[in-house]
């Protein structure tokens, strides 16, 4: 498969080891998503004066936007160690009872796409959430029984794009829901210059906005171009970059100027030609482009849903009149327009 520098998923486990070298440490470090943080700080607060592991925390939004950086920083402020594991990788009830039988009072369990633990972990992590402990079945047949296994007070941060896949009582068992969504353009400004500060390459405030506006309001995106501006600079000889020099690098890419590559163009171009502009299914649009549904709902849709390109209705995925402008298609009047984000 091509890789693609828009990707709000880290492209290698390389890549991962350079963004953990840009990840803010503690909030002091941390820029934008003030609602979240402000809101934060309290709780932290409230929960040290206590004395208190604070509640379960759950973050929901697009890949890319830093929910397991908040989650560091989280455990930073705590004063507290965090342990890290993913959905996908918890197979049975063994594998997180080992890791919540290590952690220690006030410790953070983080949980990646948490929408993706099997169901009967997740049914295990019931108790475990609500009053830290566990139910063990000990023996087998007609010696089987039922013990409690107490664990110590945890404090479990789940990350999901996907809020609506989580289970409803899953759900019920965090105290505190954080939205992330995509950071302004002046957000990503201040992150790319504090990102090429740690990196020792100068970049003047024209060229910052050139990377920021390409970034899709996605950190993660804007540390990834910044690395191929810096580049370009470096094997074009120039110390300080100058926005040309920064649109030059990040057109080499095939990046236009309001961040869309290829894949949100075809996604756009086969609602258009290939379903007159929709409503159409997103199961039909992943077959027509080849591309798995999961891969189209959290990496392409939200910012072509967030730019006004598209529209989700009832009856399927459209494109808006801004996306026919923006493709330079005209757009027909007879046109089914469904305007509503519902669906
Ligand atoms: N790097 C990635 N996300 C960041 C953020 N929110 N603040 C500072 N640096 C970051």
């Amino acid at each position: 498969m091509r890789q693609r520098i828009l990707t709000p998923k880290p492209l290698s486990e390389a890549e991962e080891r350079i963004n953990l070298s840009l990840r803010p440490i503690s909030f002091s470090e941390y820029i934008g998503q003030q609602a979240t943080v402000a809101k934060l700080k309290i709780a932290i607060q409230a929960a040290k004066e206590r004395q208190e592991p604070l509640e379960h925390i759950l973050f929901y939004g697009p890949p890319g936007l830093g929910k397991t950086t908040l989650a560091h920083v989280i455990a930073t402020e705590m004063g507290a160690r965090l342990v890290g594991t993913s959905g996908p990788a918890i197979e049975r009830t063994g594998d997180i009872l080992g890791i919540m039988t290590n952690l220690k009072q006030g410790e953070i369990l983080f949980v990646d796409e948490v929408h993706r633990l099997p169901k009967v972990v997740e049914e295990f992590l019931y108790p475990a959430m609500e009053d830290f402990q566990v139910d063990l079945v000990v023996d087998k047949g007609p010696f089987a029984k039922s013990i409690k296994m107490p664990l110590k007070g945890f404090t479990l941060v789940g990350a999901t794009t996907r809020a609506g896949l989580l289970s409803l009582a899953l759900r019920n068992r965090f105290g505190m829901f954080h939205h992330i969504g995509f950071y302004p353009d002046e957000d990503i400004v201040t992150i790319v210059k504090r990102s090429a500060h740690i990196l020792d390459c100068r970049l003047d405030e024209a060229a910052l906005w050139e990377v920021a506006k390409r970034s899709r309001g996605t950190p993660r995106i804007a540390n990834r171009l910044l690395r191929r501006v810096r580049d370009y600079a470096q094997v074009k000889g120039e110390r300080m970059v100058p926005a040309p020099l920064a649109k030059e690098a990040l057109e080499l890419e095939g990046v236009d100027e309001s961040g869309m590559d290829g894949l949100d163009r075809r996604f756009l171009e086969t609602i258009i030609n290939s379903y007159h502009g929709g409503p159409v299914g997103i199961e039909a649009i992943g077959a027509t482009l080849n591309e798995e549904v999961d891969t189209l709902v959290d990496m392409v849709e939200p910012f072509l849903l967030k730019e006004g390109l598209l529209a989700r209705t009832r009856n399927g995925r459209q494109a808006t009149a801004k996306a026919y402008d923006y493709l330079g298609v005209k757009f027909k009047e007879d046109q089914p327009k469904l305007f509503t984000n519902d669906a």
